[in-house]
């Protein structure tokens, strides 16, 4: 025995013997010292124990994803201040619509991350369609527009709405211009944005600017941080959800920058999905192939964008995330799982500048302004 060991033996002695003698409190002390020690000793090597290990993300699992860009870029459409500027005009324009009532941003508002949280948007004469609005945010950097993809680009895109009869619902291509071209501020915007252009003021500049304004409106977060190189952007939890979306598989579908939008795919991929009453991308190829094919969405303020899905079918997050990983994967997720999860989800949920969403004024109608079509 070495004499250390003996130390207690000897302590406790010397205190039996100090309280027999009633005179020294001291070495009853020194125990209580050292018994307060010991406790805070396994108290910390308990606590240790019980504290969630640091989570480590596989660089591989990271990789794929990347930080979102100042703008997404087009080189048929160079984005210039002029074009944003009308752009951001023409996007809160009810003018534009049949009735003068409805803009883009009555069903992309931008105030509630450019959706309108229904199932399915209100329209012309309070007529539904049959889709969900998606977030016009980042937009700009999905491989194509819509949940079939059917328009290119957000330019292409614009022009769809507009003479949706079930939409904005204007009569003609021929009558926006007409309005357009009624309002002197307009007609003096259009010159400065395309100075080249014969006939500056026409529906494709119109959709050109539109599609310039949208390819600025992107809501970075502390995940685009995270991408750039800062570990401490994210929290434990935030990592730990990160960690369980990218084992499950879920990035096969959302990757990229938009964390969504780069590929179609099919819903139902594994366990088939009951409502087929929309086929997607089938509707555009007529390929057997691409029934419930869809462009995969981006998950970027998912947050903030319910209802889920094409038409709206789902209201919350942790329900759509146990679906995709039932339908999608095979895999029945437990409650922990989709709340670690969803944790991450959240870290995706960002803003865009105040000052770059603010409705502008809009010019006044003049005598030659074509009336709203009441039909
Ligand atoms: C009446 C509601 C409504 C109005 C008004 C409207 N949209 Fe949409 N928007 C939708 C719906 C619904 C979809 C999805 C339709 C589909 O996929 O078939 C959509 C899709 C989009 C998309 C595609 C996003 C993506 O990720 O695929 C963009 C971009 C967009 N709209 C921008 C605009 C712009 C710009 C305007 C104005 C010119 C506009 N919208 C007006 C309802 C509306
Ligand atoms: C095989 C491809 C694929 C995989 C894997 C996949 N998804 Fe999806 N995800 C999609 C498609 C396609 C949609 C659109 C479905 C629709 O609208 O009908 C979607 C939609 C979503 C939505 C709703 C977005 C919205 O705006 O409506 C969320 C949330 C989501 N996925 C999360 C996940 C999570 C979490 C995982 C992993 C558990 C996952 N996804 C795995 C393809 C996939």
């Amino acid at each position: 025995m070495r004499s250390s060991n003996l130390f207690p033996v000897v302590t406790l002695a010397i205190a039996a013997v100090a309280a027999l003698a009633g005179c020294d409190e001291r070495p009853f002390d020194q125990i209580r010292e050292r018994q307060r020690l010991e406790a805070e000793r396994a108290a910390a090597v308990a606590l240790a124990a019980k504290a969630p290990p640091k989570v480590v993300l596989d660089p591989t699992d990271v990789a794929i994803y990347k930080a979102l860009p100042k703008a997404y870029e087009s080189l048929k459409n160079p984005i210039t201040e002029e074009k944003v500027t009308l752009g951001r005009m023409l996007y809160f324009e009810p003018r534009l619509s049949g009735s003068q009532t409805l803009s883009c941003n009555s069903c992309h508002d931008l105030a509630t991350y450019g959706v309108d949280n229904q199932a399915t948007s209100l329209g012309h004469k309070g007529q539904r369609g049959g889709r969900n609005s998606p977030t016009v945010y980042n937009a700009a950097g999905n491989m194509a527009q819509f949940w079939d993809g059917r328009a290119e680009d957000v330019e292409a895109q614009a022009k769809g709405p507009i003479l949706n009869p079930i939409e904005m619902a204007a009569p003609s291509a021929e009558y926006v211009v007409k309005v357009l071209k009624s309002i002197p501020e307009y007609v003096t915007r259009f010159k400065a944005a395309f100075p080249t252009d014969k006939e500056p003021v026409s529906y494709d500049n119109l959709a050109r600017s539109i599609g310039a304004f949208e390819r600025r409106l992107l809501t970075p977060t502390r995940w685009d941080q995270f991408l750039a190189g800062d570990p401490g952007a994210l929290t434990e939890p935030e990592k730990a959800g990160f960690a369980k979306f990218a084992k499950l598989g879920c990035p096969t579908c959302h990757n990229g920058s938009n964390v969504g939008g780069a590929l179609y795919q099919k819903l139902g991929l594994v366990n088939a999905y009951a409502d087929q009453s929309d086929l997607g991308r089938f509707a555009v190829t007529k390929n057997d192939a691409d029934k419930m094919f869809f462009r995969v969405p981006t998950l970027r303020n998912v947050e903030k964008s319910w209802p889920y899905f094409h038409k709206g079918q789902l209201k919350t997050l942790e329900e759509t995330v146990r679906t995709m990983a039932h339908h999608q994967l095979g895999v029945e997720l437990k409650d922990d799982e989709i709340a670690s999860i969803v944790t991450w989800l959240k870290t995706l949920t960002g803003e865009a500048p105040a000052e770059y969403i603010k409705k502008p004024a809009l010019p006044p109608s003049t005598d030659k302004t074509p009336k709203p079509v009441i039909d």
